[in-house]
């Protein structure tokens, strides 16, 4: 049986940079769902089709091929064989996907692949839906959140070190409409699942976050 550790949070709360920590330290695989469901989006920009038109996204998904693949221990995501990984880091891209994820028919795709990886995989796997749909049997859940201003901050200092031009202010704008869309979607909303630990980490650095983790999976391994 494989050990699978469920991390979900909003967009920004830092949930990939702490997986990551604590796969590598537990010798785990490292899932990043968001960029799965980015590389789709990025699919559908492509193409020029509206990331709100359900019809339209839903009828060209048999186009689309996501696969993970590993090198150096960081995740690469392929679209139709291509590696995108670098390509998918884009508020517009974060927004077309926020777009896309609402719809049942996208969801029912990723989930499907998500599960299979983790039936046989050690992961550590973040997202929205991780621990209440993907996986609800998961050992560890974690809901990693901090406030609106903190994500924004964090997410505004990445960006500007990317060459990025938007102001604080409309990456909290952002991030406040993105949350709102993705708490309120009919499908999967973000939401706590009642057996996970919230964790707010705006006044928490990574390694206090990664550290109260790490001792949430050796207690449970301690006992399984
Ligand atoms: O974590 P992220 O910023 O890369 O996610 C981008 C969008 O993808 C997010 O707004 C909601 C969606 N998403 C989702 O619906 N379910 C997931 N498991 C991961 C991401």
């Amino acid at each position: 049986m494989s050990f699978n550790v469920a991390i979900d949070g909003p967009a920004g709360a830092g949930k990939s940079t702490v997986a990551k920590a604590v796969a590598k330290e537990q010798g785990f695989i490292y899932v990043d769902t968001g960029a799965m469901y980015r590389a789709m989006a990025l699919y559908f920009i492509r193409k020029g089709i509206n990331s709100n038109d359900e019809a339209a996204v839903c009828e060209r998904l048999d186009e689309i091929e996501i696969a993970l693949a590993y090198e150096d221990g960081a995740q690469q995501v392929f679209l139709n064989g291509e590696n995108v990984s670098g390509l998918i880091r884009t508020e517009e891209v974060g927004m077309a996907t926020s777009n896309i994820s609402k719809f049942k028919l996208v969801r029912e795709k990723m989930v499907a692949l998500q599960q299979e990886i983790a039936k046989t995989t050690d992961v550590v796997m973040d997202g929205r839906d991780i621990g209440m749909w993907v996986l609800p049997n998961a050992d560890v859940k974690i809901y990693l959140t901090a406030s609106s201003y903190e994500r924004a901050r964090r997410r505004h200092k990445e960006l500007v070190e990317k060459g990025g031009t938007k102001t604080l202010e409309e990456i909290e704008q952002d991030i406040i409409a993105r949350d709102y869309q993705d708490m309120h979607r009919e499908n999967s909303p973000l939401v706590q699942a009642p057996d996970a630990v919230y964790l707010d980490s705006s006044d928490m650095t990574l390694q206090q976050v990664v550290d109260t983790i790490m001792n949430m999976i050796n207690e449970k391994r301690a006992v399984s």
